[in-house]
């Protein structure tokens, strides 16, 4: 028997009757953009990630551009994200016209190095954009910290990490805008895409809703130029069934990840290193492995499905050539792009098919 990477059609099947009668609920309903589900979603998350508002927007890449832009960032601006992050926090920061400087991570967490920050900072940088990847709490405190010296504005890209903690605060609330992705591999995802943006500040949170709507506040009346990005309600209403199973899923992640770490300890392939201050959401697991290539290939042989997140860092991505980044100079971000592995972990897997993969990568590491 093969173990698949994840097995999505489980949280369906799991939930079905609880998420028909939540489309239901929108068909009757009658609102099938904006609405009564959509209020009640947003009002839930913004309540679950501890922030004053949340505003759904259409997917996670909308909800990093829009919050930038609802900061006023732009052309002309620095925008600090990890080197080695998905192309998706890159591809925000030039949507909304505005420079990347790409940091490189701490090899061990994975995530931007608050220690490398600083170095990066010139007149023209207006934010950090640090990604909790792999569902792994950046250090948002030292963030925080780099941020108020240099009076920048600090956004969260938590596409990974719905449900992960910061010294006990859910990530959503720590950073003046938190941008999330619900697109359905996520901790927390839809059934097609979703998105939204979490914060303390209403003003900001005003003027994402308003970007996502043409710009407008009132009807026909445009204030700004906007774009069309809106969390869809039937996505919303199952969101907002998902949203009470995340928690339990969570933990399922995490003892899952807890097992793995102690079968992997004295094997070939590095596990992930948590600080003692993160409580990680466990979105993904991976470990790196100096023959990474020959280890996937030995686990598929043994029916492990793997994937690599991610195997070519942005600035070595043909749609970056015009950064002009030479191979070589971000050297954290292109060795882990070779050694990373990223091993089946979701709150459906069987305890038999943990054990497979336990099996499989001590035969084969
Ligand atoms: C770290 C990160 N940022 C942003 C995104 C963009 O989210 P979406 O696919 O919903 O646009 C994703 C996910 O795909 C992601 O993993």
């Amino acid at each position: 028997m093969s173990v698949p990477f994840l097995d999505l059609a489980a949280a369906t099947r799991d939930l079905r009757n609880e998420i028909d009668g939540a489309i239901a609920e929108v068909l009757s309903a009658g609102w099938y953009v904006g609405g009564p589900a959509l209020a009640r979603f947003e009002e839930e998350f913004a309540a679950y990630c501890g922030a004053a508002h949340c505003v759904g927007v259409a997917n996670g890449l909308d909800a990093l551009h829009l919050s930038l832009r609802a900061l006023d960032i732009g052309p002309g601006d620095e925008v600090i994200v990890a080197s080695n992050s998905y192309i998706a926090t890159v591809l925000a920061v030039t949507t909304a016209g505005a420079t990347p400087v790409l940091v490189e991570p701490d090899p061990s967490t994975h995530n931007l190095d608050p220690g490398r920050v600083e170095q990066a900072i010139t007149g023209r940088t207006r934010a950090l954009l640090p990604t909790h990847l792999y569902g792994q709490p950046a250090d948002v405190g030292a963030l925080v910290a780099i941020a108020r010296r240099h009076d920048l504005r600090l956004i969260d890209d938590a596409a990974q990490a719905h449900g992960a903690g910061y010294k006990g605060r859910r990530i959503g609330s720590l950073a003046d805008v938190t941008a999330w992705s619900f697109y359905p591999s996520k901790n927390l995802g839809a059934l097609g895409d979703g998105g939204a943006v979490t914060a303390d500040d209403p003003e900001i949170a005003r003027r994402v809703r308003v970007l996502g709507n043409y710009g407008s506040a009132v009807r026909y009346i445009n204030e700004v130029q906007g774009v069309n990005s809106r969390l869809d309600p039937i996505q919303a209403a199952v969101l907002s069934v998902k949203l009470r199973h995340l928690d339990r899923w969570n933990e399922r992640r995490k003892s899952i990840a807890a097992y793995y770490n102690e079968r992997f300890g004295s094997l070939a392939p590095t596990v992930p290193q948590v600080p003692e201050w993160a409580d990680p959401a466990w979105h993904l697991y991976v470990v790196q492995h100096p023959d990474r290539d020959g280890f996937r290939a030995r686990l598929a042989e043994r029916g492990i499905q793997t994937l690599i997140h991610y195997p070519v860092p942005p600035h070595l991505q043909q749609a970056y050539a015009d950064l002009k980044i030479e191979r070589g100079s971000l050297p954290i971000a292109e060795k882990l792009a070779a050694t990373v592995l990223s091993l089946p972990i979701g709150p459906h897997m069987s305890d038999g098919q943990v054990e497979q993969v336990a099996q499989a990568v001590a035969a084969s590491s």
